[in-house]
């Protein structure tokens, strides 16, 4: 059973399109991986599921419920994590995370089990301006996380962190289906970022899927095409190579 499904999902600015005609399916319970250079139409496509702008046309839904007419069942649904989060910069980690807590109407608890998951429980009284990039980002997923919600919206949440913070988060995210009984969707511009952490993966590039499917049938089709298939992240660079090609773009 699929979480999220779109249809000929299209978003236009003028005359430019951003997303182009996608048909995405986001599994019930796993990790998604949305992976595609900068530019690709990721986070565009994240913000039309959090009602953040609308679709040109097509459709999506998500848990059986459609947009707009459900938007607000759908944001009960969905924890999100979008860009660089916002935080009060005069307050601790701890205080902005008891703001998002009655927001939600949760218990107290809540607050620290969030720290606790993301491993911010030693620095919960410092100021979120004192923050590094890497804590802000752990803030911004603890916030995502509080209300454990079934689905999970995370766009590039290890930009910007060095590699134990990155692995940190993967292991974090990778383990929240069992956790949490919870679906992740979670976007990337490094597919090597995203492959130990995603059951199945979507590579967007110029607004257009190029592939969705597991990481297996990535390298099946790898070979099927004479793609290199050691490493993926060569796999996506030659495919993303080849679409521009098509495209007649260079970049
Ligand atoms: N509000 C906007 N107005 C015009 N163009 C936009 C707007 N938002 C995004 N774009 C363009 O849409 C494309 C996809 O952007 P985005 O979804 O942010 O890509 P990604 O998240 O994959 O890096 C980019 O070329 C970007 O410049
Ligand atoms: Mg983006």
């Amino acid at each position: 059973m699929n979480i999220i499904e779109t249809k000929n999902l299209t978003k236009t600015y003028g005359d430019f399109t951003a997303v182009s005609d996608v048909n995405l399916h986001i599994p019930k319970g796993k990790v998604y991986g949305f992976v595609g250079p900068n530019g690709a139409g990721k986070s565009t496509t994240m913000k039309m599921f959090l009602g953040l702008t609308k679709q040109t046309s097509g459709s999506f839904v998500i848990d059986g419920k459609t947009f707009p007419e459900n938007r607000v069942e759908i944001l009960k649904e969905v924890g999100s994590f979008i860009e660089s989060p916002a935080f009060y910069g005069n307050l601790s980690g701890e205080e902005n995370l008891d703001i998002i807590r009655k927001i939600l109407g949760l218990q107290k608890s809540s607050v620290a089990d969030a720290l606790d998951l993301v491993g911010l429980t030693p620095y919960k009284k410092r100021l979120a301006k004192k923050y590094s990039l890497g804590m802000k980002q752990r803030l911004g997923l603890a916030g995502a996380l509080i209300g454990r919600p079934p689905l999970l919206i995370l766009d590039e949440p290890t930009n910007g962190l060095d590699p134990v913070g990155i692995h940190e988060i993967r292991t974090l995210i990778r383990s929240l289906p069992q956790q949490f009984d919870c679906t992740v969707l979670v976007s990337s511009h490094l597919l090597s970022e995203i492959e130990r952490m995603a059951d199945c993966i979507g590579i967007l590039n110029h607004g257009h899927l190029l592939f969705e499917g597991t990481l297996e049938e990535l390298r099946q089709r790898a070979v099927l095409q004479g793609y290199p298939t050691d490493n993926l992240e060569d796999t996506f660079l030659a495919l993303i190579n080849e679409d521009n090609r098509q495209r007649g773009v260079t970049r």
